[in-house]
């Protein structure tokens, strides 16, 4: 018999045939290769597995394949739900993992609205600590990296029923990373178009559900083929709103100087309550700036002789990202320059300084781990 490959091995050999950097990207300083996203896997991965209306204890395994039956429902009706948060090095023997609390709230909700069961209260921040306790030596330190940690759970029960599966695993990986971006880009172009939508009220476009990723990816592909980074998502009524980008909140700059006043859409059932978004309202509010939840029209942000100086996006992988252009379906384009306005500067030094241990955080936003 052949054997079969190592999963993780695959990997570091994918990684290994990046294309070229474009000079925008981060180049990683002592000739060391950029770890991407996603691309690696850390030696672990946590399993826990609900059956029969109860959910196992959980268990470290070595980072493998797994079997699945070919009729697991999340293969056909797509029962699916995860979460993202990370790990920082602090120092050499301290890793900080940000947010996990509140990642195992809002998996509860993804749970709920998903038809899913809730994990029993403390075994999602268990999972994770328990799995970066093991890693702990495979969190990078170069700047701009972390250990991305990725849990998932899904329906497989092996039936074609259509109905809310009785049977789901729950899965915990780590993935060491730097640039969310393929391109390595630090400043991103995004892509405002108006044929789909991501989400409208009642939907699930406010939880973390793979469904919601799997309906953006045509419009991820378009917005590549134009040569951006992102998907823009406009609201689904109207079409004139600023939403969210496909995998980060959104914040505009309007003004500048001391009456600069920071806005990004509210929270009505249609996004996603992002922790990086009320981290970066968090630090705003430190350093003395106006923060506004309200509607961004479009028309105002493409408008160079107006009052929006600035945009980025902001979430777990892609960190604080500045936006240098954006482009619209209509032809319409908007450059914002080709460095970072001085508040999008300002709320991502903070926030890397926050991550990393370096500026005070909330209580529970951070658990400590020796490694
Ligand atoms: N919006 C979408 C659609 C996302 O996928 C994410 C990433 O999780 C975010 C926003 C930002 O959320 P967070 O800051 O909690 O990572
Ligand atoms: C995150 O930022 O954690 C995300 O989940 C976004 C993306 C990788 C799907």
């Amino acid at each position: 018999m052949t054997p079969r490959p190592n999963p993780r091995r695959n990997v570091l050999k994918m990684s290994q045939t990046e294309e070229a950097r474009t000079p925008e990207t981060t180049e990683p300083e002592h000739g060391e290769r950029r770890l991407g996203f996603g691309a690696l896997f850390s030696r672990h991965v946590i399993s826990a597995r609900y059956a029969d209306g109860v959910w196992s204890g959980t268990e470290l395994l070595d980072f493998d394949d797994l079997r699945m039956s070919p009729a697991a429902m999340v293969m056909h009706y797509g029962q699916a739900i995860f979460e993202g948060l990370k790990a920082f090095r602090a120092d050499q023997r301290t890793v900080l993992i940000f947010r996990a609390a509140d990642c195992a709230t809002r998996f509860d909700r993804s749970a709920t609205r998903m038809g899913m069961p809730p994990l029993p209260p403390g075994l999602f921040v268990d999972a994770v600590t328990r799995l970066i306790s093991a890693d702990a030596a495979e969190v990078p330190s170069s700047p701009g990296s972390a250990i991305y940690i990725r849990p998932v759970m899904f329906a497989d029960e092996p039936s074609l029923a259509v109905r809310p599966s009785t049977e789901f695993r729950f899965l915990v990986l780590a993935s060491p990373v730097d640039s969310f971006f393929a391109s390595g880009r630090t400043m991103i172009d995004a892509y405002a178009q108006r044929s789909h939508i991501r989400a409208a009220l009642g939907g699930t476009g406010d939880v973390k559900c793979a469904g919601n990723y799997a309906g953006a990816m045509a419009a991820k592909t378009e917005a590549m083929s134009r040569g951006c980074d992102e998907v823009l998502w406009l609201d689904a009524v109207e079409h004139r709103f600023l939403e969210e980008f496909g995998a980060m909140n959104c914040f505009v700059v309007q003004g500048s100087g001391a009456s600069a006043e920071l806005i990004t859409p509210p929270l009505t059932g249609t996004i996603l309550p992002g922790h990086t978004r009320a981290t970066v309202i968090n630090l705003a509010q430190r350093r003395g700036i106006a923060v506004r939840e309200a509607p961004i029209a479009l028309d105002e942000v493409l408008d160079p002789d107006g009052m929006i100086s600035e945009v980025f996006a902001c979430g777990t992988a892609a960190g604080v990202a500045p936006v240098r252009t954006i482009v619209t379906d209509a032809g319409r384009t908007r450059t914002f320059g080709h460095r970072p306005g001085p508040i999008t500067a300002g709320l991502a030094a903070d926030y890397t300084a926050l991550v990393h241990g370096a500026l005070a955080a909330e209580p529970d936003w951070i658990i400590r781990i020796e490694g």
